[in-house]
């Protein structure tokens, strides 16, 4: 009689393209520190592609997947069920199957809370206004974010301001689009300031911003982390604030999907961190 073992779980990053995801160096270091069977792969799924790749997901091996760019609202519309989150966000970013359904998370608000918390211990003590510049899927996360650890009020600051009123529109009363020529006054009583845009980012525009007005206690986060210290956090520490940079949400937005693909709740430690910072 031949026993057949079972084969190891599978989970992808997917995304349009997939080749510059860090995401395989961060699933494949807690699957080699925890020692478990598995693997983590890339895969490049055109728009087109993407409902047929997760409809054969299963036959294919896989437990689940990352999704990027551009997919995140098809993945949303796609699942079977969501948790609270990824509803209210109406986009997906971690897939898993469960009784042959396929069910959906948003881990970037989780994502950007946890990294606050490891890098800004105690922010959210101190946190009634922020300033969030942009106004697309990363600000409505982050919005959502802030807003559920209790900050009060926040001004979205967008280029495209007929977006940030929109946004602002969705999210509350709370939030209120402010125009880029007000960011001076937007900032000189914020307690947190949130890069969104991929301004500054390796290859794009830099974000051209004074820091003069906010206060001397500020916290800046930026979500970009190539390059690692960005021009807003290098600009941040010139002023002695507390700056938070993107790597730490990209880590900690993982670990959810890990867990509910691999059983084991991983950890965002320093090695780990120093493994992807030398892969950027
Ligand atoms: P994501 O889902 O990552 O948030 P997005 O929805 O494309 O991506 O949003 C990108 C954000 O960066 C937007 O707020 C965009 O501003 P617009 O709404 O005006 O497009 C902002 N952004 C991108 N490039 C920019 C630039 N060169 N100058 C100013 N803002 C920029």
């Amino acid at each position: 009689m031949s026993v057949e073992s079972s084969p190891q779980p599978k989970a992808c990053i997917i995304g349009w393209p997939a080749g510059h995801s860090r995401s395989p160096i961060i699933h494949g270091f807690w699957l080699a520190q925890h020692g478990l069977a598995g693997s983590y792969e890339r895969a490049a799924v055109a728009p087109g592609d993407f409902a047929r790749f997760v409809h054969d997901f299963a036959r294919n091996g896989f437990v689940g997947a990352n999704v990027t760019l551009p997919h995140k609202q098809a993945a949303f519309e796609l699942c079977d069920a969501t948790t609270e989150t990824a509803a209210k966000l109406q986009a997906v970013n971690t897939l898993w199957l469960e009784d042959g359904k396929l069910c959906g998370d948003n881990t970037d608000v989780e994502g950007f809370l946890a990294a606050l918390d490891q890098d800004a211990p105690g922010w959210a003590a101190h946190a009634d206004k922020a300033v969030v510049l942009g106004a697309g899927g990363a600000a409505r996360a982050i919005i959502h974010a802030l807003l559920l650890r209790g900050v009060k009020r926040i001004a979205l600051v967008n280029r495209t301001k007929a977006r940030a009123l929109e946004l602002a529109g969705q999210a509350g009363a709370a939030v209120e689009a402010v125009d880029w020529a007000e960011l001076g006054p937007a900032l000189s009583d914020a307690d947190l300031l949130v890069n969104t845009t991929s301004l500054g980012m390796k290859s794009q525009p830099a974000l051209e911003i004074d820091l003069g007005p906010l206060p001397a206690q500020a916290i800046v986060s930026d979500i970009v982390y190539v390059p690692l210290e960005t021009e807003l956090l290098r600009m941040a520490k010139a002023r002695g604030l507390r700056g938070v940079s993107g790597l730490g949400m990209l880590l900690h937005q993982a670990a959810p999907g890990f867990a509910r693909w691999f059983g084991v709740k991983p950890i965002v430690t320093t090695e780990l961190r120093a493994l992807v910072e030398a892969d950027i």
